[in-house]
């Protein structure tokens, strides 16, 4: 059978270099909330595989919720139309909330996101996502926790798709142009 590594054009993180970041994000959290409460969470579906890592990496208590949305108003990525798929489980007011994200491409959807739950009277809401391209920002988030800026270029694996496939790859990399011809 073939192996998903196959349709990869190059390798852009490692396992290793992920793993090892997420080790370092979790630590400047652990000292950044010291003594504090904390809620992950976690943006479904990209940000299964970081959430995972991550809130494995923290040794203090830590609850976690999800949230689905879709940015695509007819099939566009760029209407700006944010529909909740999934809301929360829990009632924010009072929480610290950090949301786990794989990656901020555009930003619009998180913008929104982070005014929305603000909305909900959170004592904080900040961001820590592992991937971000500051070359496709098209709005401004302030993102607390970066793992790595990347090129404006479309990656796959540890939580990132394309059509649904790659997000179980161990890595981060680009595909090989057999893939977008198949
Ligand atoms: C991807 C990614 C981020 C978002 C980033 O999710 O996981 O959540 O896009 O793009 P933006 O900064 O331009 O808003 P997607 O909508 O593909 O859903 P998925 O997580 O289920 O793959
Ligand atoms: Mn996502
Ligand atoms: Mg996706």
């Amino acid at each position: 059978p073939e192996h998903i590594s196959q349709d990869l054009k190059a390798v852009l993180l490692t396992e290793e270099e992920i793993q090892s970041k997420i080790l370092e994000l979790a630590a400047a959290v652990e000292r950044d909330y010291d003594g504090m409460e904390l809620l992950l969470v976690g943006v479904l579906k990209g940000a299964v595989m970081v959430m995972a890592d991550f809130a494995r990496a923290l040794t203090r208590h830590a609850e976690m919720d999800w949230v689905a949305y879709s940015s695509y108003g007819s099939g566009t990525r760029s209407s700006g139309v944010v529909r909740i798929l999934k809301d929360l489980d829990t009632d924010i007011t009072g929480r610290n909330v950090l949301i786990v994200e794989d990656i901020i491409d555009t930003g619009l959807t998180l913008s929104w996101l982070v005014a929305n739950l603000r909305s909900r009277g959170a004592a904080s809401v900040e961001i820590c996502t592992l991937l971000r391209k500051p070359e496709a920002a098209k709005m401004a988030v302030s993102v607390k926790y970066v793992g790595f800026d990347i090129p404006d270029e479309f990656v796959v694996g540890y939580g990132l798709d394309h059509a649904e496939r790659y997000r179980n790859l161990r890595c981060v990399g680009t595909l090989a142009p057999h893939v977008y011809s198949d």
